[in-house]
């Protein structure tokens, strides 16, 4: 990749990792649909199971076209190197697992761990894998409200492996102080975790910001066109394992796996994102699928173009919701009266984003009138697709919470969350005029 860094995000986006394939002339990137590899001889195959030379052995491991596909998100993030898997939760549990090494030993330290801390406000579906299934494996995760970095330092303990926020979390579309919360994180000496998801590369770079590890659901604005499942963890590469060894020997030990190989020594700022194929990949499974890869990197190619459109439309939507007598609130942040504007301005030079939120007056039943009226948006649970998405969280994601948890999570039943497509933003604001009038009638 060094001979491209010079490029510019959206050269990067369509070029990075791939040029025309040398013995066909092919220009776009041939699906490698096969399982494994031919070894040249006995000896290369031996020294490709040492991980002494790079190499293609099983697709579990790595795959000729999803090697572009992770080449080209390290390229795009400004990291060292990426690794797909098959949904976005894959990528945030392996990013974790490889992290925390093995388990037992933590627990063995005096205040039992590991331990990890977590913004409150993230994805439903990673709150539950971090409360119920890594709870279950004897992962501790404190939730605490990000917005305050202090409240994350407090929440930090000697057994602490990890700081894990999400770049914007909807419904509410905090923005978040993230060099603060790196600053906190790095003087605990534990990585901080960023699921940038909801922002992509072309909005917000986490690794220049104080992460050290990125995690996508490349499901949403990467694929962009909602047809297929997949994840990435991109690793910054500059977070120093080696400063305290003994937290992370997985990492800085001798791999009795590996024939004693030590991934600090051997892979440098490559130890830890190496480490999540050769570990995580192989034993967990969970690889992206070349085909999926193939069409992830077309969804790449226009993500910069993509996700101007969206946020034009959604900066647009928002102020033409805050205007309308049928709304009671909008949550945006670009607009002035977003809590968290002064840190959107801050940090996001592109757009602020393609996601927002906003009240119907009438309360539940009129919202839910809302998602049912609308014609040309669709009503699902999904984001990130090229066309307009509403969802009524009180009613569908969060159907199971009390009116008390309801509170806590920032979901009134009369919000609405749009995720803002790329149509033309006249019908788009037809299609919710009518939608309105139709809920306003109840
Ligand atoms: C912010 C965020 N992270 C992670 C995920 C999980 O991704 P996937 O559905 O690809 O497993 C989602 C899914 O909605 C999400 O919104």
């Amino acid at each position: 990749m060094s001979e491209e860094q010079h490029y510019r995000l959206g050269t990067l986006a369509i070029h990075a990792g791939q040029r025309p394939d040398p013995q066909t002339g092919s220009i776009a990137l041939p699906i490698h649909q096969t399982t494994a590899y031919s070894f040249k001889s006995a000896e290369y195959a031996a020294q490709l199971f040492n991980l002494e030379v790079p190499g293609f052995i099983y697709t579990r491991l790595n795959n000729p076209t999803t090697g572009v596909f992770e080449t080209r998100c390290a390229a795009l993030e400004g990291g060292v190197g990426a690794v797909a898997t098959a949904s976005g939760q894959q990528a945030t549990f392996i990013a974790l697992m490889n992290i925390l090494g093995d388990i037992r030993e933590s627990q063995k330290t005096p205040d039992a761990g590991p331990h990890v801390v977590a913004s409150a406000a993230i994805y439903g579906g990673t709150v539950t894998l971090f409360s119920k299934s890594l709870e279950s494996l004897g992962i501790r995760v404190a939730f605490v409200d990000a917005r305050d970095p202090q409240k994350v330092a407090a929440a930090i303990r000697p057994c602490t492996r990890a700081v894990f926020i999400e770049a914007v979390a909807n419904p509410s579309n905090y923005i978040l102080d993230y060099e603060a919360l790196g600053e906190v994180a790095h003087a605990a000496g534990v990585p901080l975790v960023i699921d940038n998801t909801v922002m992509t590369p072309v909005l917000f770079r986490p690794l220049e910001h104080g992460a050290d590890i990125v995690v996508y659901s490349a499901t949403k604005f990467i694929g962009g066109h909602g047809t297929c499942m997949g994840g990435i963890v991109v690793d910054g590469g500059r977070f120093d394992w080696t400063k305290n060894p003994e937290r992370w020997p997985h990492l800085t030990h001798p791999d009795v796996a590996y024939h004693g190989v030590n991934f600090c020594e051997r892979f440098g700022k490559a130890a830890f994102i190496t480490r999540c194929v050769t570990h995580m990949l192989r034993d967990y499974g969970g690889v992206l699928a070349p085909h999926s890869a193939f069409l992830f990197l077309q969804g790449l190619e226009t993500l910069h173009i993509r996700m101007q459109r969206h946020c034009e439309n959604a900066m647009a939507l928002a102020q033409w919701l805050e205007a309308n007598p049928m709304v009671s609130w909008v949550n945006y942040p670009g607009l002035e009266s977003h809590p968290s504007h002064a840190l959107a301005t801050r940090y996001l030079k592109n757009g602020f984003g393609a996601m927002l939120a906003f009240g119907v007056k009438g309360g539940r039943q009129a919202a839910e009138k809302f998602v049912e009226s609308v014609q040309l948006a669709i009503h699902a649970t999904n984001l990130g697709d090229v066309r307009t998405i509403v969802t009524h969280p009180a009613s569908t994601t969060h159907r199971q919470l009390s009116e008390v948890e309801l509170d806590a999570a920032g979901v009134s039943g009369d919000l609405v969350r749009v995720s803002v497509g790329i149509e033309d933003i006249a019908d788009i604001q037809e299609d919710f005029e009518q939608a309105l009038k139709a809920s306003s009638r109840l």
